[in-house]
C-alpha cells in the first residue's frame, strides 16, 4: 500500500530529534539554534520532495534546504554521477592538475548562462563566489567601491556581508566592514521606501539611484553593481520589469561591471533557468552555488571572458570539488531534460492560486510574491498598518511543521518561504498548500479571538 505522505507518527519535535538537539546545543555553534531559525527536528533522509526524521516522521519540504536540492534529494542521477565520480578521484584541487568534470562543468556553465559569460571560477559555496566576484571587481575596473541594494543577501563572509543589507543582525558587532559600499533602495513595492504605488510611481527608486550617483559617488569611481535578480532571503521580492534593465543601462554608461547574484534564484527555481532571463538582460558577472549540484557543496562565479581573462590572486583548495562537478554536472542535465524550469512556472502558478485563496480568507498575509516556486509570505498583524509579525510568521512555521510540512524563516522576522524541491510531484505540493493554508487560518482565527 503507498504510504500517505506526510506521515507523523510522534509529534514532532519528538524524543530522537530532541536528544540530538541537545548534543547540538552542548557542542555546536549555539549562534544556529539561538537565532531560532532552525527547525527543532533532526533530519535522517531525504528523497525528492520527502524529508524524514530520526522518529520516523515523514514531511513534506518546502525548504529544499534553502533552495538547494532544485532536483528533490537523493536525486539517483546526480547521485551514479557522484559515486561514479568517487572510484576514481575525491580529490586533486584545482591548483595542482587539471580533471575532466572541473573543465567540463565550466565549459556547460558558459553554454548555459545568458549573454556572453564564458569563463568560470569554481568555489565551495555562495559566498565564496561573492568574494571572488569583489576581489575580480576590484582588480579588473581598479576601482574601489560597490553599490548594492537593501534587503539584498549575498553571503555571510566579511566581504559578502558588506555587500548585504538584508538585516543589521547579521552585521551587529562586526563594523567596520568593506568599506566604499553603498546601498540605495530597492524597488520593495509592497512597503515602497517612498510610500508610492506601482506603476503610478514614475520608479522613484531609480530617480533616487540616479540622484545618488549626481551627489554621493560618482559612477567612475564604481566598480560592480550587484543585486539578486529576485531578492531571496528578504522573502522573494519580485522587482518591477524596468529595474534590471535600468541598471544594465547605468552600468553600460559609466563602464561599471554589473553584478548579478543568482545563487538563491538560479537553476531554474523561478521558471526560467536563470532570474534575469524574465527581465531580458544578462550581466557581466554573475554568481552562481545552492542548486548547482544536487545538494553537493559547489559554487561559481561566471564571467565575461575580458573580466575574467586576467591573472591575479586568488584561488581555493577545495574549489570545484571533481566529485561536486560531477554532481552538477549530471543536475545540469538533470533540470534540462526534465524541463524543470517550465516545471516550477507551471506549478508556481498552481501554488499562487491556492495560496490567493487563503491570502483572502486571512488578515494576516500581507504580501504573497515571488515566481515559480521561489514564493515569499510576509505575515502581518494588521493588515492595513502593513505591523509585520515574525512571531506569527514562526507560529505559522510551527503549526505547519507539527503537520508535516517545513518551510523557510528568515532570523525572526516575517516573511515565510515556499521553496519545494522542483521535482515535487502535483498532489504533494498541493496537500502541502492545503497544511500551510490551515497552519495560516488556525493562526489568523487565534489572533482575532
Ligand atoms: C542570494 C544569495 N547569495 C549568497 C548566498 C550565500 O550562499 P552560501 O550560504 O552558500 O555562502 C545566499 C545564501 O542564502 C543567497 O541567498
Amino acid at each position: 500500500m503507498k504510504e500517505e505522505i506526510p506521515n507523523i507518527i510522534n509529534e514532532p519535535p519528538a524524543k530522537n530529534s530532541l536528544e540530538l538537539r541537545k548534543k547540538d546545543e552542548k557542542y555546536g555553534f549555539a549562534t544556529l539554534f539561538l537565532s531560532g531559525k532552525q527547525l527543532p527536528i533532526a533530519i535522517k533522509r531525504g528523497k525528492g520532495a520527502v524529508l524524514e526524521d530520526l522518529d520516523g516522521n515523514k514531511f513534506i519540504d518546502f525548504t529544499s534546504g534553502i533552495a538547494v536540492s532544485n532536483v528533490g534529494h537523493c536525486n539517483p542521477y546526480v547521485i551514479d554521477a557522484a559515486k561514479k565520480q568517487m572510484d576514481n578521484l575525491i580529490h586533486i584541487s584545482q591548483h595542482i592538475a587539471h580533471y575532466e568534470t572541473h573543465t567540463m562543468l565550466k565549459e556547460k556553465l558558459a553554454e548555459i548562462t545568458p549573454g556572453d559569460l564564458k569563463r568560470s571560477f569554481l568555489c565551495n559555496s555562495g559566498g565564496e563566489a561573492i568574494e571572488a566576484l569583489i576581489k575580480v571587481s576590484k582588480f579588473y575596473s581598479e576601482r574601489d567601491a560597490f553599490l548594492g541594494f537593501m534587503g539584498a543577501f549575498h553571503g555571510q563572509s566579511v566581504a559578502a556581508m558588506s555587500l548585504s543589507a538584508s538585516s543589521s543582525e547579521w552585521k551587529f558587532g562586526f563594523q567596520p566592514l568593506l568599506p566604499c559600499v553603498y546601498h540605495v533602495p530597492y524597488p520593495y513595492c509592497y512597503r515602497c521606501p517612498f510610500g508610492e504605488e506601482y506603476p503610478g510611481c514614475s520608479l522613484q527608486c531609480m530617480e533616487f539611484l540616479h540622484k545618488f550617483l549626481d551627489t554621493v559617488i560618482h559612477p567612475y569611481e564604481i566598480a560592480t553593481i550587484i543585486t539578486e535578480p529576485i531578492q531571496g532571503e528578504k522573502g522573494a521580492i519580485v522587482p518591477p520589469p524596468e529595474f534590471l534593465p535600468e541598471l544594465r543601462k547605468i552600468c553600460d554608461e559609466n563602464d561599471i561591471i554589473f553584478a548579478l547574484d543568482e545563487v538563491q534564484t538560479g537553476f531554474g527555481r523561478t521558471g526560467k533557468m536563470f532570474a534575469c532571463e524574465h527581465f531580458g538582460v544578462a550581466p557581466d558577472l554573475m554568481a552562481l552555488a545552492k542548486g548547482i549540484a544536487g545538494g553537493f557543496p559547489l559554487g561559481a562565479l561566471v564571467g565575461k571572458e575580458e573580466i575574467l581573462n586576467q591573472e591575479m590572486g586568488h584561488g581555493s583548495t577545495f574549489g570545484g570539488n571533481p566529485v561536486s562537478c560531477a554532481a552538477a554536472l549530471a543536475a545540469i542535465d538533470f533540470i534540462l531534460k526534465e524541463k524543470l524550469p517550465e516545471r516550477a512556472e507551471k506549478l508556481g502558478k498552481f501554488a499562487f492560486n491556492i495560496l490567493n485563496e487563503v491570502k483572502e480568507d486571512t488578515e494576516i498575509v500581507g504580501d504573497l510574491r515571488g515566481k515559480g516556486l521561489l514564493i515569499g509570505l510576509e505575515i502581518v498583524s494588521d493588515r492595513d498598518k502593513k505591523t509585520p509579525s515574525g512571531k506569527l510568521a514562526e507560529k505559522i512555521r510551527e503549526v505547519a511543521m507539527k503537520n508535516g510540512v517545513l518551510m523557510v524563516g528568515q532570523f525572526g522576522k516575517n516573511n515565510i518561504r515556499v521553496i519545494p524541491p522542483l521535482v515535487i510531484p502535483e498532489e504533494l505540493l498541493e496537500k502541502g498548500l492545503n497544511i500551510l493554508c490551515d497552519a495560516i487560518k488556525k493562526v489568523d482565527s487565534e489572533v482575532r479571538k
